[in-house]
């Protein structure tokens, strides 16, 4: 694993929007998973006004919604969908068909797990997955205790993700349940680029890097990926015994 510290969120953002072009750029018709939350939000800015700049050609990606409240429509702006189509596939002029996101509505959860586990093996794998870090170290919706083997899933939602999932949305929802890409799935990503930034995640990057490697802490495993790369700012990094930089 590779960490990366960077002075501010801005920077982190700026180097993050980066790697995802570069990814782009190496294998125009890559598979793109991409988290949703506060953090990744100026990622996904600075990446819509990069490819604008650049004209950079996005027409042959493929994206996939790394995962999903169960239950929340698509309308809704709390919704993972709502949040991917707003930052990312609007800005970025990004065509339906080359997108699959989960649906929240859906009345069958396990043809909706084949429909993205086929989606992810057929184009061989995700080639990027851009992630972020849960309170609880949860990464997308693989909480606290999944199976390091799992593919996409459905699960009950931890009390920390219940409660801090209310920051997303304007009105009283419930949360109970989410969709999930699966830590086998993110464990076999080409590239795994995890995002945090702020004094708040100071305590998650600390157990993240100098914790137990352990499914009880997801974020931890990053440390195992073959291809890691976990970038953070200063204020993340802030209780961190040691961090190398390049
Ligand atoms: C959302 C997701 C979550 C978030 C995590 C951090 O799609 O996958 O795992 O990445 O909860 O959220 P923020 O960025 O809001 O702190």
């Amino acid at each position: 694993m590779e960490l990366k510290v960077f002075d501010n969120y801005g920077g982190l953002s700026v180097a993050a929007a980066e790697m995802i072009m570069d990814c782009i750029k190496d294998k125009p018709d890559a598979l793109l998973c991409f988290a949703t939350g506060d953090t990744p939000k100026l990622t996904y800015q600075e990446l819509a006004a990069g490819i604008k700049r650049e004209g950079t050609d996005i027409s042959k990606c493929f994206f996939i919604g790394l995962d999903e409240w169960l239950g929340i429509p698509p309308h809704n702006n709390g919704s993972c969908h709502y949040f991917l189509h707003h930052y990312l596939f609007s800005p970025m002029g990004i065509s339906p068909r080359q997108v699959h996101l989960f649906d929240a509505m859906t009345t069958n959860e396990e043809d909706e797990c084949k429909r993205m586990n086929s989606i992810i093996s057929k184009r061989g794998g995700i080639d990027l997955m851009v992630v972020g870090i849960g309170m609880n170290g949860h990464i997308g919706f693989n909480e606290p205790g999944t199976a390091i083997d799992a593919a996409v899933h459905v699960t009950p939602l931890d009390e920390m993700t219940k409660n801090v999932g209310k920051k997303y949305f304007t009105e009283e929802v419930t949360i109970n349940k989410g969709i999930t890409v699966g830590l086998k799935q993110v464990m076999q990503a080409k590239t795994l680029l995890m995002i945090a930034n702020g004094k708040k995640k100071a305590p998650v990057i600390k157990k993240a890097i100098e914790g137990e490697i352990s499914t009880d802490f997801p974020a931890a495993l990053i440390r195992k990926h073959h291809n890691g790369i976990l970038m953070v700012d200063s204020e993340a990094a802030s209780e961190l015994k040691t961090y190398f930089n390049d």
